[in-house]
């Protein structure tokens, strides 16, 4: 073997190393944009092209394989799914044609009796069902012998995308019914509630994160996660309006279908209402319309069907609408107000967003005074100025939107200056940096900016974080207001009396909070590094990292390339992560926290250590009492690995209610099965003989 050719191999090595990484980034890339931000660059096409390519490579080498390619676990959770499936529907997932006022409105039913009349019909009396239009994810949900097995988005209305995994943690979806056909589909809604929605929101912008534009996109960008656990954390609702495939069942009217939903714990919103012809069609809709901003949820017109199934039968389907359903769309909501002054916010991480303050202005009635302006540079592509008159849209957004500034403006003389990022603090003063490239203009002073230390500690108490029920953002607030608090460590040595001494604390409510305080010392040590606000460590990076790392002394001691190698962590936001650790405030606030004795390690044996050591499982099915999650903790908090397909390297499969086809793969490869009791038998004890299949 001469050396040259040595070179010129391991050169080629080399470069499908190269290749491999570039194409885990591209996949990365891809799927953030499909999965998360529901925006795709490319075609499904392409992407399996590109996730074929990565896998070739990774089969020949296996040594090219990462922990985190996409080839992999991805996500790392047990509800975690590599893609999501295409599934055909059972019956295709029709739309629904528009009318845009009270004459296509008639002109729907005249059609309506014209068609009826040709077919020797003449004079129906039409009832009709008058459903809100819910401004979510049409979704099909399919009932075996009454266990839900199966969701599907409605994708292209024949192939849709298999969503199980997240529509198991929607409480609103009944998991199992009573006396259901042999085979049931349920069609109807995802969505999410304006104040989930708006709750949403705030976390994701207070972490540094994107926020969602409207409830739409994220019900969308949520029930299309990959892992469960990341839709488990953000709530979404259902309503159910058609029973599709129904073995042995029957309806004459649509009406009774959803009364049949009903009874059987589908959620069917109580306004829906069965009137007689198109005058109170009419009359219906405008009042859905006029009642429209006092909904908890976003609606965009409503849906009108005919009620006689056999009239329904009759009228068919043209194209992909039928013939007896129409959409009442709402009129679009804009309105001209005038911009009165462009305000800055100072984030938890120190970036200065502008938000417009308005002169109040109904729009699709609610009474806009504030509306969002993104970015600096969304201030500047859409030229706006104080004082302009400005076109403000509510269209299925309930945070309003700018949009530009009104047509006459851009004529004006004498409009306002162009607006620029204040060069100090709002909040504290400090004069402000951007660096290069930012899309922020920031303010330096983190821990002496109150504006800046009130997003933090709000973050810090917050659910999902260290949950310390009783302190909200007003309190939070107050405490700093008042001295009593100046980071997130002083909550710590918050005693009953000082809080007393707050007007609106009495002694219960002080020493329960106290007490709440206390408590939270004991949050996992995943939840206490999400706590921590450190941008780019949402709730599952900060899982992940405590997992890997075990402890914070292991953590910091870690190199940037270390921290790369956690799941979900790429080589730039492992140097993010470093950077934000090695700051001298955050350094300074873990010394603080850990010395009032809040968590800094994770519980249980470090990887491949105790009782379950370099043990394998999968979890499939609902487990009698124990949710994937704890069943995950026990698991891992026992030395085991929890990963979600089925393989010959997997040890044992837990099974509970409705297990699929995991279980069955199970069986066929001679794995062990274990039901929840003999997990918490296996946990208790440990293994006693080699599981079969090893
Ligand atoms: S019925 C006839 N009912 O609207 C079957 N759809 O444009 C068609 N939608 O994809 C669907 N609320 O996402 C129906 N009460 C409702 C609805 C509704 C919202 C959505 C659904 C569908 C789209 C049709």
């Amino acid at each position: 073997m001469s050396a040259g050719g040595d070179r010129a191999r391991s050169a080629e090595a080399g470069d499908r190393a190269d290749r491999a990484a570039r194409l885990r980034e591209q996949l990365r890339h891809h799927a953030r944009r499909y999965y998360e931000l529901d925006d795709p660059e490319i075609g499904d096409d392409e992407y399996d092209a590109l996730y074929r390519e990565l896998q070739a490579l990774e089969d020949a080498d296996p040594g090219l394989v990462t922990p985190d390619s996409p080839t992999q676990v991805v996500g790392g959770g047990p509800q975690a799914v590599s893609r999501l499936e295409k599934v055909a529907h059972l019956q295709p997932m029709l739309s629904l044609a528009n009318a845009r006022s009270e004459a296509e409105l008639r002109d729907w039913v005249q059609r309506m009796r014209n068609h009826l009349a040709r077919e020797g019909i003449e004079d129906p009396a039409f009832s009709f069902v008058c459903e809100p239009k819910i401004d979510g994810l049409a979704m099909s949900l399919r009932y075996v012998d009454g266990v839900l097995e199966r969701g599907v988005t409605r994708g292209d209305g024949t192939i849709g995308e298999d969503v199980t995994h997240n529509l198991r943690t929607i409480t609103a979806i009944p998991q199992r019914i009573e006396d259901a056909p042999a085979l049931l589909e349920v069609r109807g809604e995802v969505y999410m509630s304006l104040p989930d929605f708006q709750a949403l929101n705030e976390r994701r912008a207070e972490a540094g994160e994107s926020t969602f534009m409207n409830p739409r996109n994220a019900a969308a960008g949520t029930v299309r996660q990959l892992d469960a656990a990341l839709a488990a954390q953000r709530p979404l609702s259902f309503w159910a309006y058609q029973v599709g495939v129904a073995q042995g069942l029957t309806f004459a009217r649509h009406s009774q279908a959803l009364e049949w939903l009903r009874a059987h714990g589908f959620p069917v919103n109580d306004q829906i209402a069965v009137v007689e012809g198109e005058e109170q069609v009419v009359a219906r809709c405008l009042d859905w319309q006029a009642r429209r901003g006092s909904l908890e949820f976003e609606i965009d017109g409503v849906v009108v069907k005919v009620d006689d199934v056999e009239l329904q039968r009759r009228l068919g389907v043209v194209g992909r609408d039928p013939r007896w359903a129409i959409a009442w769309k709402f009129p679009p909501t804009t309105k001209v107000t005038k911009l009165l002054r462009i305000v800055w916010n100072v984030g938890k991480f120190g970036d200065l967003h502008p938000f417009a303050e308005l002169e109040p202005v109904p729009v699709g009635g609610v009474t806009v005074k504030l509306a969002t302006l993104h970015n600096e540079e969304d201030l500047v592509r859409k030229d706006l100025r104080e004082g302009d008159d400005v076109i403000v849209l509510r269209a299925g957004d309930v945070i309003p939107q700018v949009v530009s500034p009104a047509p006459h403006v851009a004529q004006r003389s004498g409009r306002g200056p162009v607006p620029r990022p204040p060069s100090r603090c709002p909040s504290c003063d400090t004069p402000t940096v951007k660096a290069p490239g930012a899309v922020f203009t920031r303010c330096p002073n983190r821990k002496g900016c109150p504006g800046q230390q009130w997003q933090l500690i709000k973050h810090f108490v917050s659910r999902g974080a260290m949950d310390i029920d009783g302190l909200g953002e007003l309190q939070v607030g107050r405490f700093l207001d008042a001295g009593l608090i100046a980071t997130a460590a002083d909550l710590y040595d918050l005693d009953g009396e000082r809080i007393t001494r707050l007007e609106g604390f009495g002694e219960v409510s002080a020493t329960r909070l106290v007490q709440a305080i206390e408590r939270s010392k004991q949050a996992p040590f995943g939840r206490v590094l999400f706590a921590l606000g450190i941008e780019e460590v949402g709730f599952v990076t900060g899982r992940n990292l405590a997992q890997r790392f075990r402890t914070i002394d292991t953590l910091l001691a870690a190199q940037p390339q270390e921290i790369a190698q956690t799941p979900g962590i790429g080589e730039n936001t492992a140097t993010v992560i470093y950077e934000q650790l090695h700051d001298d405030d955050m350094l300074d606030l873990i010394a603080a926290l850990r010395e009032r004795g809040v968590t800094m390690a994770q519980e249980g044996p470090p990887p491949g250590e105790g009782p379950l050591a370099d043990r394998t499982f999968v979890l499939t099915g609902t487990l009698p009492d124990l949710t994937r999650e704890q069943a995950t903790e026990r698991i891992t908090a026992a030395g085991g690995r929890v990963t979600s397909s089925v393989s010959g390297k997997t040890d044992y499969v837990v099974a509970g209610e409705a297990a699929g086809t995991k279980l069955a793969k199970a069986e066929r490869l001679g794995v062990s099965v274990l039901d929840e009791a003999g997990l918490l038998e296996l946990l208790e004890h440990g293994p006693a003989a080699e599981p079969a299949g090893s």
